[in-house]
């Protein structure tokens, strides 16, 4: 060949290379090494890795996690784009259509197989339901991905596994998480807990945690605070209240939470802002000495996700990835890893416009019936009722009549309303009354949560079917609010303004 062609060739491949390096056009490549092999390249390997988002080793090429459908209760892998990668949400899109799907199975990305499937009854707390798997969507890498948003009465354990620290090992944590869905019950952890479900006892815990629940005073600002459950409190420090009085919490979309603890007498703490920055030290020091028990700890080696050590479930929180080493990582793997999280450009879903049925979107319900025009389905008290709310309505009365439009709990064709102050909570009926109520995850919870839009009975407007009653529409009545048929043994199935009634204005929110 010429050289002059050969030269020709030898840059095209080299252009080729480098295009692919840098990505092409549509397709951003996970950048790697991801944050297992960081950690394993400083000797600190990780034990257990946990992703519904993406790959945490750049070898890995299996499945991420577990969901099962309603339709049929069959199951499906959901793995990754390439080794590497991120993950194959469109596989789940497709499994999941016209129906609903929970994670079954967050699957362990090292050879451990400590993978982690809903948490067993415990001390405190019953069988816990897995999150739903579209609840939370968000991209990674410019893909669209879903997160594990978890509820009330939703956690994931695994009490047999394969190298998480017993005793006084070292060993250290992180998960992402995010601000954005948190709450003040007990406990948002991710990492070491019981291998038996009970609290038993100081120093039988090594979690990292984030949310409200301020054990120890002082914590300073309002948090959400990462902390350290190493059972019978969460620690911001060896006094368990915080030293630090710049810790204000962490309020970012997407938040890296980090614990290290070398089993005998150091832990520290770190928070990050997962999608920019770098990591903050916001305790690093000694192991608590009084009460006794943490000094040295007595870990046990299981996993726990999104609930207490006892498996207390009352907390909420949002779960990207997490991983738990063997040893104690250095702060320089540390930063490494909070580059690489970073350099995921973890994202919100794109915004969607308020005042529609578009999952995502924060709307207002308004009343259509003459002389009830300037009414807003509310909650007060945990009832559903309707108010008359105006633009000089107080802050709580706005916010008490927003709601975040979500795929349908029991069926994603259809529409659940989320609480806009109440994160967590949803419009639900209850013998046919409707009601706010956290949701539980359970079956009956995700019916009586999902409303099937139609055109409003009345010509105009919107009226929404009960999922499971579905000749009954949401309908006010006496200010009150019920599913309620067109006639019916119940006063407020009665026949008059039945249409109006059961009509709504889906409006701009009060409370964006
Ligand atoms: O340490 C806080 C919590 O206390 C633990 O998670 C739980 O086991 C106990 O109730």
């Amino acid at each position: 060949m010429p050289r002059s062609r050969l030269a020709l060739l030898f840059s095209a491949i080299l252009a080729f290379t480098a295009a692919t390096l840098v990505g092409l056009p549509g397709r951003s490549l996970a950048a790697g090494p991801l944050p297992c092999d960081i950690y394993a390249s400083a000797g600190t390997p990780c034990v257990a890795a946990h992703s519904t988002t993406r790959a945490l080793f750049a070898a890995y090429n299996g499945n991420l996690y577990q969901v099962r459908r309603a339709s049929d209760n069959t199951t499906r892998n959901i793995g990754l784009l390439a080794a590497g990668d991120y993950a194959n949400a469109a596989a789940q899109d497709s499994f999941c259509a016209n129906t609903t799907c929970v994670i079954t199975i967050i699957y362990d990305q090292t050879s451990r197989h400590n993978d982690l499937t809903p948490a067993p009854p415990g001390g405190v707390g019953g069988q816990d339901n897995p999150a739903p798997a579209d609840a939370l969507p968000v991209t990674a890498g410019g893909h669209n991905v879903y997160g594990v948003s978890i509820s009330r009465v939703m956690g994931y354990r695994d009490n047999s596994t394969s190298g998480i620290a017993t005793g006084s090992q070292p060993e250290g944590m992180y998960m992402v998480a995010s601000a954005t869905h948190f709450n003040n019950g007990c406990c948002f952890d991710y990492g070491n807990a019981e291998t038996n479900n009970r609290d038993n006892g100081n120093g039988h815990m090594d979690a990292v945690y984030f949310g409200t629940l301020c054990w120890f005073s002082p914590c300073n600002g309002g948090g959400p605070w990462v902390m350290a459950d190493l059972e019978n409190g969460l620690f911001q420090s060896n006094t368990g209240g915080s030293q630090n009085t710049s810790n204000t919490g962490s309020r970012n979309g997407f938040v890296t939470a980090l614990l290290k603890n070398n089993g005998t007498n150091f832990f520290a703490l770190k928070d990050g802002n997962a999608q920019s920055g770098s990591l903050n030290t916001r305790y690093s020091g000694a192991l608590p000495t009084s009460p006794a028990g943490y000094s040295p700890m007595h870990k046990e080696g299981a996993i726990i996700l999104g609930i207490g050590g006892d498996n207390s479930n009352s907390a909420i929180g949002n779960f990207f990835e997490g991983v738990m080493t063997a040893g104690l990582p250095s702060d320089t793997a540390d930063n490494q890893v909070q580059a690489n999280i970073v350099a995921v450009g973890y994202g919100g879903p794109s915004p969607v416009a308020g005042g529609t049925l578009n999952p995502g979107s924060t709307i207002s319900l308004r009343a259509t019936t003459s002389g009830s025009t300037t009414r807003y389905i509310r909650h007060q008290n945990n009832n559903a009722v309707t108010s008359v709310i105006s633009s000089s309505s107080s802050a709580l009365d706005k916010s008490d009549a927003s709601w975040i439009v979500r795929r349908g709990l029991a069926n994603n064709s259809c529409v659940s309303f989320e609480s806009r102050n109440y994160p967590g909570d949803f419009l639900r009926h209850s013998n046919f009354q409707l009601f706010r109520q956290p949701m539980d995850g359970s079956a009956l919870f995700r019916s009586d949560a999902t409303f099937c839009p139609q055109a409003g009975h009345s010509g105009s407007g919107t009226s929404f079917a009960s999922l499971n009653f579905p000749t009954r529409f949401i309908r006010h009545f006496n200010n009150t609010v019920y599913i309620a048929s067109n006639g019916g043994s119940n006063a407020f199935d009665t026949t008059t303004n039945w249409a109006a009634d059961t009509t709504w204005a889906v409006s701009a929110p009060w409370t964006p």
